[in-house]
């Protein structure tokens, strides 16, 4: 079994996972979700990193070729390094990718104003990946950041539907418009908030777009394979899932199908 490893945090990147099992339902996937010590958003660069390369190690081990960081924070601060530094130290045909860059690519078919916000967790938007990553392709679109690092919080905490997180989505939701009138597309930088983009619309203005990254890293995954037939060929073809967490395995089968959008078993690993 050689699976597609999908990595996050938390519960968020179940959101990635849902797309790639609608659009690339052929493979074997297996979910990692440090829930143990998630969130990771607010943490340093050091422990960002050292957290994601233990989960990456341990994804190989468990067979994987292609390790998917549905994660932003670990995209902003981990991938590079474990890319540049860390890869080389396995054998050869293992990739690891994020959504950072594929969120970005896509981002020129959405805006018409070339003004667009990113709302993401501290460690995203303290790195300044997204205005970096866009800039370096469409240099005319101007960026504006702002971080929520409550929400992961009250997601994971399954509170995202109280009166208390509208209060925080609506104050973060000000911070980032507020800076511009011209900004007419709003990236959900990180993949747990798909959970709350109803709410997110709720208090928009309805002609601002707002984009979820799932099925555009979805669409993308499924063009990196066509385009490398040598790691489509390892990934192998059996519709197997496997669901994995860091800490219990109930809270993650009770909350990670609101995610998914379906039940699943899990088992629990320490990195
Ligand atoms: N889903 C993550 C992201 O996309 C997680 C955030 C966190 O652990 O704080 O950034």
């Amino acid at each position: 079994m050689n699976p597609i490893g999908v990595f996050d945090s938390g519960y968020g990147g179940l959101t990635v996972l849902r797309e790639f099992l609608a659009k690339l339902p052929e493979y074997d996937y297996i979910y990692l979700g440090d829930n143990a010590r998630a969130p990771y958003g607010n943490r340093s660069f050091h422990t960002v990193y050292e957290y994601t390369l233990q989960a990456v190690e341990w994804l190989f081990s468990q067979g994987c070729h292609l390790v998917i960081l549905a994660c932003n924070t670990a995209s902003a601060k981990a991938l590079r390094s474990i890319q540049q530094n860390d890869l080389q130290r396995f054998d050869s045909g293992r990739r690891v990718l994020g959504v950072i860059r594929p969120s970005v690519e896509a981002i020129h078919e959405y805006t018409s104003s070339r003004h667009v916000g990113v709302l993401g967790t501290i460690g995203t938007v303290l790195s300044n990946s997204y205005p970096l990553e866009i800039n370096k392709l469409h240099d005319d679109i101007v960026v504006y950041q702002h971080a929520c690092p409550m929400w992961v919080p009250l997601i994971e905490n399954d509170e995202y539907l109280s009166p208390g997180a509208d209060y925080f989505i609506q104050k973060d939701l000000n911070a980032l418009v507020s800076q511009s009138d011209e900004m007419d597309t709003i990236i959900l930088g990180c993949t747990h908030y798909p959970l709350i983009a109803d709410r997110i619309a709720h208090f928009l203005p309805s002609h601002k777009k707002i984009i979820s990254q799932g099925n555009i890293v979805a669409e993308k995954l499924a063009d990196y394979l066509q385009r490398h037939p040598e790691m489509e060929r390892k990934c192998s073809k059996n519709k197997t899932r496997r669901f994995v967490t860091t800490d219990s395995v109930e809270s993650f089968e009770l909350r990670g199908a609101k995610f998914l959008g379906e039940s699943f078993s899990a088992e629990q690993i320490h990195l």
